[in-house]
């Protein structure tokens, strides 16, 4: 049972971030609850809570740009109705002169399950000391 449910997180995990890396800003709102909380390297050390932070981003000119997006190692903690989501998240993409360059931060994501569905509640992302 943990096995499926940490399944189901993953992938709704994966479509958050795929979310983001295609500027997909109605799935990324439907799988985030409306009080969203962070810490993220964009808001400087503030704890930010709620969508309109984040809708900033999804609207910038160059927000589509192709972009692969994979959770390496992640860790899966369900308590009950809430889930931990550990990994490093390596963004891979292209640059104007046509290089890639892969870019790995640290997240923690968690979900809570209310009235049958999960919900993104929470994250922090961290860049890895070099
Ligand atoms: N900055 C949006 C997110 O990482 O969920």
């Amino acid at each position: 049972m943990h096995d499926v449910v940490a399944a189901e997180l993953l992938k709704l995990n994966q479509r958050l971030l795929d979310s983001i890396a295609g500027a997909d800003w109605p799935t990324y709102q439907s799988l985030c609850d409306a009080t969203l909380t962070c810490f993220e390297p964009e808001a400087l050390g503030q704890l930010v809570e709620g969508m309109e932070f984040h809708r900033f981003y999804f609207q910038l000119p160059a927000a589509a740009t192709p972009c692969t997006t994979t959770m390496a190692s992640p860790h899966v903690r369900v308590m009950g109705d809430v889930a931990v989501l550990s990994y490093v998240r390596l963004n891979q993409r292209v640059l104007g002169d046509g290089s890639p360059v892969t870019r790995a931060v640290e997240e923690t994501r968690v979900w809570q399950k209310r009235n049958g569905v999960w919900k993104h509640v929470h994250f922090h992302r961290s860049v890895p000391a070099e």
